[in-house]
């Protein structure tokens, strides 16, 4: 069945964060904002998926459950479909988040007060997980060169070369500048980490949603070399709209760092799923990929719509389209308004929810980042109120 991506799906009262009068009142002070802030997506899942579902459900017992056979194959058929990655079922480690993935991996291989590198402006998680877990965050800012966005590998070098860096959280693609990282530049950044012993955590949740195929390379797939160095995060949660489900994976190849990271979540006593969820996401993977196709096909329509009404309608904003990710980081600084003055124009004059620039850290002061996996119905509605806050002295 072909999706339709241009239905407007009433979220409002389903249990959605985004959509919550509660909760956005609690970060923007106001209610009836229209929401484009949490990354998850105001489209239905693949028909496949809700089918499995209704199946799964309609079975009636929910007892304690156990992945079959077939939910390992269709996760590795997907890699070597999409990314010709051919991965095995032992690599596979399953956490409900990539996030929680994260604290895991923090508690199994970085002590108290030893550094993890982060680039900001990024996903901001990734600090409040480091701190949250005792460790000290270290920055390598990113540059940014024109509305693109470019790693300093000289900084890099200095912060991994330190003793107590143990641990480099890399964003690819990167949420929220959307850049896909090219494979010249992973390869430098592996054999940095390589020679300084810093494990790398590759969280690569929107691998998926990428514009130009075959542009993502897989870290852990660019460089045997770094088989020992990478644990690799991901989920079907962005590509096919189920973060409500917990139902994430990590993919690591060396045995000793399993093994280590296997200690620690059986400490915790992690790694189960529901049964429906399991349905979810093997139809997602097993059948879901004509819905991808269309989805990635709508969200470029979306991204060009953005790109015409900003450039007419925000003369001194400045938009580099993402090349992946459903998240358009737009440069509002030549307005000269403080973060602060930018957010009370959006929510109080706008009345719009939109993630602050400053939220992500260093350098992401003056942006905002804009959600657009929504109807174009609802996008246009949100520019236009984004223009009008902006614009209107
Ligand atoms: C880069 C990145 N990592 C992780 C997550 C969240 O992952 P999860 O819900 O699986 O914890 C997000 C969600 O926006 C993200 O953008």
């Amino acid at each position: 069945m072909k999706p339709n991506f241009d239905q407007v799906v009433d979220r409002k009262g389903s249990k959605s964060i985004k959509w919550d009068p509660g909760v956005i009142r609690e970060i923007y002070g106001a209610e009836d904002l229209l929401p484009l802030w949490v990354a998850d997506m105001d489209f239905q899942a693949p028909a496949e998926v809700i089918e499995a579902m209704k199946e799964e459900v309609s079975h009636g017992v929910f007892g304690y459950s156990k992945r079959g056979e077939s939910y390992y194959e269709n996760i590795i058929r997907w890699y070597k479909k999409r990314f010709n990655w051919e991965i095995k079922r032992e690599w596979l480690v399953f956490t409900p988040g990539v996030v929680s993935g994260l604290n895991y991996v923090l508690q199994a291989f970085v002590e108290k007060k030893e550094g993890v590198i982060i680039q900001e402006p990024v996903y901001y998680p990734f600090k409040k997980v480091i701190e949250n877990n005792g460790c000290r965050v270290v920055n390598n800012p990113l540059i940014c060169h024109q509305g693109t966005y470019e790693i300093d590998f000289e900084d890099f070098e200095k912060k991994a070369r330190d003793p107590d860096t143990k641990l480099f959280i890399l964003c690819s693609p990167h949420n929220p500048v959307g850049r896909v990282w090219k494979k010249e530049e992973l390869q430098r950044l592996g054999e940095i980490c390589l020679a300084n012993g810093v494990l790398i955590f590759a969280d690569e949740i929107h691998h998926d949603l990428v514009y130009e195929k075959g542009a993502h390379h897989i870290f852990a797939d660019i460089n045997p070399r770094f088989d020992d160095i990478v644990i690799t995060a991901t989920a079907p949660s962005k590509t096919f709209n189920l973060a409500g489900l917990l139902s994430a994976h990590l993919i690591i190849k060396n045995a000793g760092l399993k093994r280590r990271l296997r200690q620690v979540l059986e400490k915790n006593h992690i790694g189960k799923q529901t049964p429906v969820s399991m349905a979810a996401v093997e139809a997602a993977y097993g059948k879901g990929e004509p819905w991808l196709e269309e989805l990635l096909n709508y969200l470029q329509e979306n991204l060009r719509f953005i790109e015409t009404t900003v450039k007419e309608n925000l003369p001194k904003a400045k938009f580099t389209p993402p090349k992946a990710t459903y998240l358009a980081w737009i440069d509002l600084r030549d307005y000269g308004l403080s973060d602060k003055e930018l957010e009370k124009k959006l929510t109080e004059k706008g009345r719009v929810a939109l993630d602050g620039g400053s939220w992500f850290g260093r350098g992401g002061e003056g942006f905002v980042r804009i959600n657009f996996a929504c109807p174009r119905r609802t996008l246009g509605e949100a520019l236009e109120r984004i223009i009008e806050a902006i614009e209107e002295e």
